[in-house]
C-alpha cells in the first residue's frame, strides 16, 4: 500500500462494567474516527453477587470490538489498521478482580466485579483484625476504607473459598490482576510471553499500594496474606508495556493504561488542581484533581492516584466520590422490572410527568458507597401512593443519581473548602437532557457536557499517544482538542431544592441497615 495520505491515529480499549468498546481517535482534533461497542453477559450467582467471565465475557468482547473497528477502518481507508494506529491505551472498570494460572494463562475463577457485595463478612473480619478495629485503619496509607469494593478484599475472598486458587498461590503460579492487567497479559501473548503489569491508578484501587511510594506495600500484603509474587508490576499510566501479539493490531504498542474514572478525568482535561468531573456509567464517580500530594478526606471520599503520565513524571492525586448504582438502576428498570424496553425510553417516561409525585428511589442494591460506606443498606422506594405510576418511578430513578451526586459534592466542598461552581459531566446518562437539567437543578450549579462524550477512551488514547510521541504533553493535548460543551443552568428554586434533598436524606435513612434486619 502507498503511504500517501496515511493517517496517524491513536486508539483505546474501554472495558467497562456493562460493555466493551474500541475507539480510534484523530489526535489532531480528538474526534472519533471509528468505534465499536458491545454489551457482554453479567453473571449473578446470588443476591448481591456479580461476576464476569474473564475469557468469554471480557476478553472476547474486547477482541470483537477491535476486529470490527479495524475492519471498518480498512474498508474505509484502504490502509491496514496496524499501519495507521500508532498506539493503543487501555481503560477499564477498576476494582474487578481476576485470577489466572501462569502456566496455562487461563483464568481460575470468574472475575468478581467491583460492585459485588459477597465480601461483607470478609470486610467485618478484616476490620476485626486491625489494632484500631476501624474501617479507616489503613486509609492514610492506601487512601481507602475497608469495603467490599476494593480488589484485595475480593482476592482474599477467592483465596479463602477456592482451593484451586489457594493451591496456585502456594505453588507460585497464581497471577492476580485488575481488568487492565488481565487484558494486557492476554493481548501481549498470554502464557507464552504475556506481560504482567498494571498502572498506578488501577493499583491504587486494590488496598495493597502505598500512595506515597506507589509500590506494593509489605505491611498491607502481609495483612491480607497475599503473596507479592502474584501481583503485577506497577508502571506509570503512559509508557509502552508491550505490543499486540496477534490479530489485526499485531505489533502495535499498548502504551497507555488508566482506570476508567481516572481516564475520564484526563479526557475531560482536568489537569489543574481543583478541577472536577463526574462520570455516569454503571455507577457514578466524581474525581477532584488535588495535585501532586495525596489529600486524606474527612468526609467519606477516597484518595486515589489520578494519573502518572510517564515513568519519570510525578503522580497527580485525586479525591473521589464513588456511587455504585447509577446507570445500573436504569438497566434494572429495563432488565428486572420490564418497565422500559430500552435505556433511552426512561427519558420519555420521566418527561411525561412534571415531578416524581413525591416518590424517592434509593437504588442501594449492594449497600451504599461514598460518602456513607454502609454494606447493610439495601434498595428502597418510598412515597408510593395509588397515584404513582411507572412515569414517577422512572423520574425518581433519574433523580436518585442526581441526589447521590449532590451528596458527593457536599463532601467535596467540605473537604476542599471551595464550593464548586460548575461540574464537568460525561458518560451514558449525560445523553439525557432531562437528566442533566435535573442534575443542575438538584445541585444548584451549572453542568457542562462535552459534545464528544467518549472522554474515558479519549483519556486513555491520549496517554498512549503521549508515550509514543504523538502528543508532546498534556498542554499539547488540551490545545489540540478544544472542547465544545452544552451547558445546563439550574432552574429550580433554592427552597424546593433543599426540601427535596432533605427528603432524599430521609429516604437514605430508611435504606440503611436493611440487610441486617
Ligand atoms: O470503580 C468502578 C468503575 O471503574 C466502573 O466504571 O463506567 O463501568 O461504571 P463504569
Amino acid at each position: 500500500t502507498s503511504t500517501v495520505g496515511k493517517p496517524t491515529w491513536v486508539a483505546a480499549i474501554d472495558q467497562g462494567t456493562s460493555s466493551s468498546r474500541f475507539i480510534v481517535f484523530d489526535p489532531a482534533t480528538g474526534d472519533i474516527v471509528a468505534i465499536t461497542q458491545t454489551e457482554f453477559p453479567q453473571i449473578y450467582p446470588n443476591a448481591g453477587w456479580c461476576e464476569h467471565n474473564p475469557e468469554e465475557g471480557i476478553l472476547r468482547s474486547v477482541e470483537y470490538c477491535i476486529r470490527e473497528t479495524c475492519r471498518k477502518i480498512e474498508l474505509e481507508t484502504g490502509f491496514k489498521a496496524k499501519d495507521v494506529i500508532q498506539a493503543v491505551g487501555i481503560t477499564n472498570q477498576r476494582e474487578t478482580a481476576v485470577v489466572w494460572d501462569a502456566i496455562t494463562g487461563k483464568s481460575l475463577h470468574n472475575a468478581i466485579v467491583w460492585l459485588d457485595a459477597r465480601t461483607t463478612e470478609t470486610v467485618a473480619s478484616l476490620i476485626e483484625r486491625t489494632p484500631t478495629r476501624s474501617r479507616d485503619h489503613f486509609r492514610s496509607k492506601c487512601g481507602l476504607p475497608f469495603s467490599t469494593y476494593f480488589s484485595a478484599v475480593k482476592l482474599r475472598w477467592i483465596l479463602d473459598h477456592s482451593s484451586e486458587v489457594a493451591q496456585a498461590q502456594r505453588e507460585q503460579r497464581l497471577k492476580f490482576g485488575t481488568v487492565d492487567s488481565w487484558l494486557i497479559y492476554q493481548l501481549t501473548g498470554g502464557a507464552s510471553k504475556g506481560v504482567h503489569v498494571t498502572d498506578v491508578t488501577n493499583a491504587s484501587r486494590t488496598m495493597l499500594m502505598s500512595l506515597e511510594s506507589l509500590e506494593w506495600d509489605s505491611e498491607l500484603c502481609e495483612f491480607f496474606a497475599i503473596d507479592k509474587s502474584c501481583l503485577p508490576a506497577i508502571r506509570s499510566s503512559a509508557e509502552v508495556y508491550g505490543t499486540f501479539a496477534s490479530g489485526p493490531l499485531e505489533g502495535v504498542p499498548i502504551a497507555g493504561c488508566l482506570g476508567d474514572q481516572q481516564a475520564a478525568l484526563v479526557g475531560q482535561r482536568c489537569f489543574q488542581p481543583g478541577e472536577v468531573k463526574n462520570t455516569y456509567g454503571t455507577g457514578c464517580f466524581m474525581l477532584h484533581n488535588t495535585g501532586p500530594s495525596p489529600v486524606v478526606s474527612r468526609n467519606g471520599l477516597l484518595t486515589t492516584v489520578a494519573y502518572k503520565l510517564g515513568p519519570d513524571e510525578k503522580a497527580a492525586y485525586a479525591l473521589e466520590g464513588s456511587v455504585s448504582i447509577a446507570g445500573a438502576a436504569i438497566k434494572w428498570l429495563r432488565d428486572n422490572m420490564g418497565i422500559i424496553k430500552t435505556a433511552n425510553e426512561i427519558n420519555e417516561l420521566a418527561a411525561a410527568v412534571p415531578d416524581t409525585g413525591d416518590v424517592y428511589f434509593v437504588p442501594a442494591f449492594n449497600g451504599l458507597f461514598a460518602p456513607y460506606w454502609r454494606e447493610d443498606a439495601r434498595g428502597t422506594i418510598v412515597g408510593l401512593t395509588q397515584y404513582s405510576t411507572r412515569h414517577h418511578l422512572a423520574r425518581a430513578t433519574l433523580e436518585s443519581v442526581c441526589f447521590q451526586t449532590r451528596a458527593l459534592i457536599e463532601a467535596m466542598n467540605s473537604d476542599s473548602g471551595h464550593p464548586l461552581v460548575s461540574l464537568k459531566v460525561d458518560g451514558g446518562m449525560t445523553n439525557s437532557d432531562l437528566a442533566m437539567q435535573l442534575q443542575s437543578d438538584i445541585l444548584g450549579i451549572r453542568a457542562e457536557r462535552p459534545l464528544m462524550r467518549e472522554t474515558t477512551a479519549l483519556g486513555a488514547a491520549f496517554a498512549a499517544g503521549l508515550a509514543v510521541g504523538v502528543f508532546q504533553s498534556a498542554e499539547d493535548f488540551v490545545k489540540r482538542t478544544t472542547v465544545k460543551a452544552d451547558v445546563f443552568e439550574p432552574r429550580m428554586g433554592a427552597s424546593e431544592r433543599e426540601l427535596k434533598f432533605d427528603k432524599w436524606k430521609k429516604a437514605i435513612e430508611r435504606s440503611l441497615g436493611w440487610a441486617d434486619t
